[in-house]
């Protein structure tokens, strides 16, 4: 596996995250990623080269990050670069925010949870507009000089707020932001533009968040008649169990980027999911390491075969164009 740095943090890191989300999920009583199949999932990662391990405070209840830790305990910890994030709080009903307090008693969690003395990155899961921004800057920048956190990033903001934390760091001269992590795909771009210019501009290090949406890119499921939300989706899928998925991923632009998708994956003789994430790897206005949230082994195995194929400028356009219609207008999202 040929690694990457990260941005300006100078981390090497696999050219794809492995994503921990689903990991003690549960949908009525039934557990997705139950702590086998994860354990079995970090196993093939670490296997095959990948170094990069995406979590939060909160997934899974917080059994994610336990049940990596229980994996990391037997492995060399030095190898790997475990991202985490706080916002919603795993200990206090009261304080899903970003107050020092509740930064404080999350990012501890993460370590009891994780085993570790440290977190390489640690992510603001989403912006706190109740408490100013340099406020939970210098917070993360203690944590920073304990030693107890290496990077800080940002997930989810608008690209003004990221601009304002990054100024704040600047003036007070705290650690500042050098990755983030948007929802990010072929087919969610405009969406997220403007944040993506402040990151090309900064040199902040991008690690989109469901590059697949959430699978729909892998062409798995099937567009009944016209309409944009009437599906055929296999047994067992996001889209039939998650009622989140037609809202948040399900859109006109995507069938018709999907189309696209499926139309370099056949040209390339690879599979629509390896074109939807290579998409990604290959943006050249900043580094991309998107973070995959693979179910099963055969599906991380499939992903990762993103990694040996190379798409053309033509085909990169032709993914990017298929987001408009005739007439040059955008095709809609919900999300
Ligand atoms: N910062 C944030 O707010 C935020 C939000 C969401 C996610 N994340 C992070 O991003 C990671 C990835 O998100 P995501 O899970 O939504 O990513 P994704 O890669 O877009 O979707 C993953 C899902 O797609 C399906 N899939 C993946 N590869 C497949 C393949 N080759 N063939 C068929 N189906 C396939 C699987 O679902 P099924 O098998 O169930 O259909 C899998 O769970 C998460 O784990 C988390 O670490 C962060």
């Amino acid at each position: 596996m040929n690694y990457r740095t990260l941005g300006t943090t100078g981390l090497q890191v696999s050219p794809i995250c492995l994503g921990t989300w689903r990991f003690g999920k549960e949908h009525e009583g039934l557990v997705e990623t139950d702590r086998q199949d994860a354990h079995e999932l970090l196993d093939a990662f670490a296997d095959r080269g990948g170094n990069f391990i995406d979590t939060a405070n909160g997934y899974g209840d917080g059994d994610s990050e336990r049940w990596i830790g229980e994996w990391l305990a037997d492995r060399d910890r030095e190898d790997f670069v475990i991202a985490s994030k706080c916002y919603w709080s795993q200990v206090s009903r009261f304080q899903e925010n970003l107050s020092r307090k509740n930064v404080r008693a999350e990012v501890e969690g993460s370590l009891d949870r994780l085993g570790t003395d440290y977190l390489d990155i640690l992510y603001l899961h989403r912006f706190d507009d109740d408490t100013p921004i340099e406020r939970t800057l210098r917070t993360v920048d203690d944590l920073v000089s304990e030693g107890k956190v290496n990077y800080v990033g940002l997930s989810t903001a608008d690209a003004w707020k990221l601009t304002k934390g990054l100024w704040k760091a600047d003036i007070n001269n705290y650690e500042a932001f050098t990755v983030t992590q948007p929802l990010f795909h072929a087919a969610y771009y405009e969406d997220v533009a403007e944040y993506l210019a402040v990151c090309a501009d900064q040199d902040l290090a991008v690690c989109p968040y469901s590059p697949l949406a959430g699978g729909f890119l892998t062409g798995k499921y099937e567009r009944i008649g016209d309409g944009t939300y009437d599906l055929d989706a296999p047994e067992d899928s996001r889209g039939e169990f998650d009622d989140l998925f037609l809202d948040f991923y399900v859109s006109e632009r995507g069938w018709h980027v999907l189309d696209a998708v499926r139309r370099v994956a056949q040209e390339l003789d690879a599979t629509p999911a390896q074109v939807a994430i290579r998409w990604l790897i290959d943006q050249p206005d900043f580094t991309c390491v998107p973070i995959i949230g693979a179910r099963t082994v055969d599906q991380l195995d499939e992903n990762l075969g993103a990694l040996d194929i190379a798409l053309s400028d033509d085909q990169l356009d032709r993914i990017m164009d298929a987001r408009y219609d005739e007439d040059g207008s955008l095709y809609q999202t919900n999300a």
